[in-house]
């Protein structure tokens, strides 16, 4: 009656896909416990780690697995244990973890009445708490694994994108937070007819390359016309980071989520792990505090 899970960082946007494009982060998540009870009721027992509220309804796991237990209304209740270590506005999908992880605990106690994409409507919810608006670009890939797509919104629809094989990212998080709400904020609202093309000629090109495992593609798409220069500027050595990445043998670099991570792209361990000191070199002289983590794109 107890499920202990593991609920993975997630890179949403990869650069030219704001909104709708994500990959999951395997090596990289929280750790949470989903106990079934007798009495009635979302109860948010522990959480360490970071400090967050008990309160189910003002808590991103709480309220996505209320939305779920309002709709089985089960004649139990259910404990959450949030054991995070992905620090909160950090731009690699804090609130989506906590979001997935409880709607996807609590599915697995109740006999998995529901699939993957019905579990990611729940998880909406809770994210919604966090950045103020609907988006699953960071949920998809926690659920599904890989690089996922969000074709819509209402109705939801989400489709599996297919990782070539050694396909690396290398990510660092300088220790700044930056909120999603505020990162949305500085968008523009209206974008010109000719960056639109770019980004969408970008963005298919992409799924192209991701599907034919054609990394020369991948290299020339990964380009983001209309969010990153807005969103670069809330990051310290935002430039220096990407040209450095890209020195270094990073097939392209951008803007992981709504920041402050910056996220690259490389074929190859060696590729990732050059690039990881490439970025290493350009923070440790900055006297701000940062992680950096290199994961397989599974
Ligand atoms: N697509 C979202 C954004 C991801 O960039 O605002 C962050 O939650």
């Amino acid at each position: 009656n107890e499920i202990k899970i593991f609920s993975p960082a997630t890179v949403a946007n990869v650069a030219c896909g704001f909104d709708v494009l994500g990959f999951c982060l395997d090596s990289i998540g929280d750790e949470m416990v989903i106990r079934k009870i007798d009495k009635k009721g979302i109860y948010i027992t522990k959480i360490e780690g970071f400090d967050l509220p008990f309160e189910t309804e003002l808590n991103v796991a709480g309220v996505s697995a209320l939305a779920m237990y309002e709709a089985v209304k089960p004649e139990c209740g259910f404990e959450i244990e949030i054991y995070k270590n992905i620090k909160p506005g950090s731009g690699i999908g804090s609130s989506a973890a906590s979001a997935v992880g409880s709607v996807f605990g609590m599915n697995e106690l109740l006999g998995r009445p529901y699939n993957k994409t019905e579990l990611t409507q729940f998880a909406i919810k809770g994210e919604a708490l966090a950045s103020k608006c609907e988006h699953a670009d960071n949920l998809a890939p926690a659920i599904f694994g890989g690089f996922t797509l969000v074709k819509s919104i209402s109705p939801l629809e989400i489709l599996e994108i297919p990782s070539p094989e050694d396909l690396y990212a290398t990510i660092i998080h300088p220790q700044i937070e930056v909120k999603t709400s505020e990162a949305r904020a500085i968008l523009p609202k209206e974008v010109p007819l000719q960056d639109a093309i770019s980004q969408w000629a970008n963005f298919g090109s992409l799924i192209h390359g991701l599907h034919t495992s054609d990394y020369n593609v991948i290299q020339k798409s990964l380009h983001d016309v209309i969010v990153e220069p807005y969103r670069s500027q809330l990051i310290p050595y935002y430039k220096e980071v990407k040209e450095a990445s890209l020195d270094h043998g990073a097939l392209g670099a951008g803007i992981s989520g709504s920041g402050p991570s910056i996220f690259t792209l490389s074929k190859g361990l060696e590729n990732a792990k050059s690039v990881k000191d490439a970025m290493n070199k350009v923070y440790s002289e900055t006297g701000i505090t940062f992680e950096i983590h290199v994961t397989k794109i599974n």
